[in-house]
């Protein structure tokens, strides 16, 4: 080699290429309790999962199971928890910022109980700009409306001037007003008529893949499982006790004895599950 001649080095393109990004969610060891003292118990032991960006993942699970409340703990609406919960590999801080409230956002089950009654839409939509200084806020909400399949005729609404599938569109928006990465949707629809479950549950999927969300779902209700997630986690009294894909729920494949009573029941309760190719 002639002197001062430098060879440029260059490293495998396999090695560079293969480093994963880290998990959009991570919930690892989670422990969440209620009460105290004596009082005290724990609702939610030792729960870990894991969601890359862009996937919809569901939880599931009898009523009481804790589904909620591992849901309330990620967000953080209850304080006595333990474990690491963290987004694109950095721990979320105990008391969260704003930046985790960009990031992360819930839809809750009841659109009567979650907007408040004497706000209006217009009101709803523009509190979370205005708590993070977010400018343009007129433009944004008309967008938004118009996001959800709401036009501006109901900008200037109150709640309960507005249809239960119509709130949740609202619940929705408000929701992605901060563009939020992910999801986290406890029974978003559960609390609606069956004719309009379908239309919000359409309305998310179309918005998941738009935007690349990343979707946490809790819900007790195995077809919107299958048409909302690619996997999900069986919980039972605090515990997640089997991890599967949606494929497998449908083939009836689940290693649990739990799990496969739980497929049982609902077999009952949900014909159309099992039939779906
Ligand atoms: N704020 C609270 N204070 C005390 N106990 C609570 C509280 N919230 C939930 N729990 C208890 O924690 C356990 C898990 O409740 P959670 O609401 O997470 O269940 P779930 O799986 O969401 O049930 P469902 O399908 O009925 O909504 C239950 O035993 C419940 O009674
Ligand atoms: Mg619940």
């Amino acid at each position: 080699m002639r002197r001062g001649v430098r060879r440029k080095v260059c490293l495998p393109m396999s090695k560079s290429s293969s480093i994963k990004p880290p998990a959009a969610l991570e919930v690892a060891a989670l422990n969440v309790y209620f009460g105290q003292g004596s009082e005290r118990f724990q609702a939610v032991k030792d729960v870990s999962f894991k969601l890359e960006k862009g996937d919809s993942f569901g939880l599931v699970g009898e009523s009481g199971s804790g589904k909620s409340t591992v849901l309330r703990a990620i967000s953080g609406l209850i304080a006595d928890w333990d474990g690491r919960i963290s987004t694109d590999g950095v721990v979320v801080p105990r008391h969260r910022n704003k930046a985790f409230y960009r990031r992360m956002q819930m839809v809750f089950q009841d659109p009567y109980a979650s907007l408040h009654p004497r706000h209006t839409i217009d009101g709803i939509l523009s509190e979370p700009l205005k708590l993070h200084g977010i400018k343009d806020r007129d433009a944004k909400v008309l967008k938004a409306l118009d996001d959800v399949g709401l036009g501006k005729s109901f900008r200037f609404r109150y709640p309960h001037q507005l249809s239960g599938g119509q709130r949740q569109r609202v619940a929705v928006a408000r929701a992605l007003m901060l563009e939020p990465e992910i999801l986290l949707l406890d029974e978003p629809t559960s609390a609606l008529d069956v004719s309009v479950q379908a239309e919000i549950l359409n309305l998310l999927n179309d918005l998941r893949r738009e935007r690349n969300l990343t979707f946490l779902m809790v819900t007790h209700d195995l077809a919107v499982v299958a048409h909302m997630c690619q996997k999900i986690a069986v919980m039972n009294r605090g515990e997640i006790v089997e991890v599967l894909s949606v494929e497998q729920m449908r083939k009836e494949t689940p290693k649990e004895a739990y799990t496969k009573e739980l497929l049982t029941a609902s077999r009952g309760y949900d014909p159309d599950f099992f039939s779906v190719a």
